[in-house]
């Protein structure tokens, strides 16, 4: 078998919660994916996207749900096996090894931004998705300040970073300033080895994009899901969105009748993006003109 390249996540794992208890786990879950693996019903089986060490996956086992952890990293795959007793699949999520309609939940959360051809990766968590099946995509907000950050400081730290006196200069200045603000954070709890992981998926990874509503919005239509819930998560890196792939006797109905207003039992919340939603994409819309109108004034 062709020996595989390690991955930047095989060099430094998305592992900082080594050591913490499930309600500490669960407390790391941004609120709408707690809501969303609490929802899970008991026989379903649930695709753990971009497991990394499996600080999401620990959350399901937990639970006793059936589910696989998927990474690229066989290194993160490895922790999240060791860790959680789950099953791991090392591949890309790109082309993921699984049947067109398999699984009745995919959760991608903070992958989608990582990877080479996001597009690819999002369309491919839907293709595994089952009729009727619900897939949870956090990714990384635009115009924020983790892009600022990314950009600069990240830019300077990933500049130095490849030599040794460069990497020596990070790791003496900038990285345990990293970590005493999060020890101060976490109260105690994050350890160097965490924080250090941490700022290398921060600042280093080679691969981030900002993903907008409208681009998920457009993804959802060509890929044939819903975008049946969005939250913005005010103070957080991501924004989720909850898709909902719709269920086949749903498309029989509407073909046979389009504009009837039928009953739609299973699809009431999925017919209209939520007002969130709605009011985001009119401030990325509004925040565009404005940058547009800014951008007219300075080179003109
Ligand atoms: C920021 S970590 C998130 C890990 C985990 N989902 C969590 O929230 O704790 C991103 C993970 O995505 C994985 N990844 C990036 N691109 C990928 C791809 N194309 N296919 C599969 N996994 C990928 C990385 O190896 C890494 O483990």
């Amino acid at each position: 078998m062709k020996r595989q390249e390690p991955t930047f996540y095989d060099n430094h794992p998305f592992d900082w919660t080594e050591g913490y208890s499930l309600p500490e786990l669960d407390a790391t879950l941004a609120p709408p994916l707690r809501s969303f693996i609490e929802d899970v019903p008991s026989d379903a089986l649930v695709l753990d996207i971009g497991c990394g060490s499996g600080r999401v996956t620990a959350c399901l086992a937990a639970r006793r749900l059936r589910c696989v952890g998927l990474d690229v990293s066989g290194a993160s795959v490895r922790l999240m096996m060791e860790r959680t007793g789950t099953g791991g699949v090392v591949a890309d999520g790109q082309g993921l090894p699984f049947a067109d309609g398999s699984a009745d939940r995919v959760i991608a959360d903070g992958v989608i931004h990582h990877s080479g051809d996001p597009f690819g990766a999002f369309a491919e968590s839907c293709r595994v998705l089952k009729s009727g099946g619900l897939f949870y995509a956090a990714v990384y907000k635009p115009g924020g300040r983790y892009q600022r950050l990314y950009q600069f400081p990240g830019s300077v730290i990933r500049w130095l970073i490849p030599y040794k006196l460069g990497r020596a200069l990070i790791h003496t200045t900038l990285l345990p300033i990293y970590y005493l603000v999060h020890l101060a954070k976490s109260r105690g709890k994050r350890s160097w080895h965490g924080a250090n992981n941490l700022f290398y998926d921060y600042f280093v990874t080679p691969c981030v994009r900002f993903l907008s509503c409208n681009e998920l919005e457009q993804w959802s239509k060509q890929c044939g899901v819903e975008i049946v819930n969005y939250n913005p998560n005010p103070g957080l890196n991501v924004h989720s969105f909850l898709l909902q792939k719709p269920a086949r006797t749903v498309q029989v109905a509407e073909a046979a009748a389009p504009h009837v207003g039928s009953a739609r039992p299973d699809t009431n919340e999925v017919a209209t993006p939520s007002a969130a939603l709605a009011l985001h994409l009119f401030h990325e819309a509004w925040h565009g003109f404005l940058a547009h109108v800014a951008h007219g004034h300075s080179s003109s």
